[in-house]
């Protein structure tokens, strides 16, 4: 197994030979700063002083090339092949509440949300702990490399992790996941990674913001933050953006909860300016939270979730409005 020392500290970890510079940080307990874990963000850059690695997706956007000649490499890609010296700083804000781990896992129910929403339900071999709001990498049979998706349940003692993911149009990881597994089949589940948790002890109010399958994550810190008893002292607004009316949902898992219609609303919110069979709100996610929350928004956490361009529309609306970064919690996975 490769050891990994980081310059001028004493810090050292080992590495397993198919696992990557990163990931085994973070199992070791390590402040290693990431966010997307897929090579997208570019937060996990090192320099690599000593030593060979192999990168595993060398055409990752999160490396620039510029970056690459300086001798640096991502860390969620990097898999050593010898012992290394690494340069980087770490940060007790990435240390892991719960390490991640690596578990073998059974599919053991789906059920579908949307037309293309599905939830899967696995089963680990051996229960892990997480924070509402965190995902998982999942390693699907026949498919290279692993893909993140987020749980949509909290930790619970039996070990099941549930994750609700939208289909990918000629996407290898959901054409496997809808049309290629079985009720029993294994896959393996690396995990849980993310910062973008539920912060339980905060007392303000909570805003979640999703589309896609970014409803999975939102679900499971709106389920978190019902369970704990600030709830009776706080507002939860859940915003689920959808392009047509047959993408709108979330209301009916969120209807089960305690405080639902009283402490947590629903609002959905489409975006597709022709769909006439829509009575509600109109327009894309960030829009309704300007239009809805534009003064209590500084006040509140704010919690979010989706595609590229919802994400980054709502961090400009969030910027605008002046709500303090520290209060703003999402994982970049562009
Ligand atoms: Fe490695 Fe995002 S590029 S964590």
């Amino acid at each position: 197994m490769p050891a990994i020392a980081l310059k001028g500290s004493d810090v050292q970890w080992t590495c397993a030979d198919d696992d990557t510079i990163m990931r085994s940080a973070l199992r070791a307990g390590l402040g290693y700063p990431y966010e997307c874990n897929v090579g997208s963000c570019g937060n996990c850059r090192f320099d690599l002083l000593e030593g060979e690695i192999e990168e595993l997706r060398p055409d990752a956007p999160g490396l620039s090339d510029r970056d690459r000649d300086r001798g640096r490499r991502l860390g969620c890609q990097a898999r050593p092949l010898t012992d290394c010296v690494v340069n980087l700083r770490l940060m007790p804000q990435y240390e892991s509440r719960f390490p991640p781990a690596r578990r073998e896992a059974e599919l053991i129910e789906v059920r579908d949300i949307t037309h293309d929403i599905r939830e899967f339900r696995f089963l680990l071999e051996k229960p892990v702990r997480f924070l509402a709001g965190q995902y998982a990498l999942l390693g699907l049979p026949g498919v290279t490399g692993s893909r993140a998706y987020s749980m949509a349940n909290v930790e619970n003692e039996a070990g099941e992790w549930h994750f609700q993911i939208r289909r990918v149009p000629n996407g290898a990881a959901t054409g496997k996941l809808f049309d290629g597994l079985s009720i029993g089949d294994r896959i393996g589940v690396d995990g849980p990674y993310g910062t973008a948790y539920l912060r339980a002890e905060s007392d303000r109010d909570i805003i979640c913001l999703a589309g896609g399958s970014g409803l999975s994550p939102m679900i499971s810190v709106t389920r978190a933050a019902a369970a704990t008893p600030l709830l009776a002292r706080r507002r939860i607004d859940f915003i689920y953006g959808g392009r047509t009316a047959r993408d709108i949902c979330g209301e009916d898992i969120l209807a089960e909860l305690p405080g639902f219609g009283s402490n947590i609303h629903y609002h959905p919110v489409v975006s597709n300016a022709d769909d006439d069979g829509w009575g509600g709100h109109r327009g894309f996610v960030h829009e309704l939270a300007g239009k809805l929350f534009s003064d209590r928004l500084p006040e509140c956490e704010v919690y979010f979730a989706g595609p590229p361009l919802m994400g980054q529309a709502i961090q400009k609306m969030l910027i605008d409005l002046g709500v303090p970064p520290a209060q703003v919690h999402f994982d970049q996975f562009y």
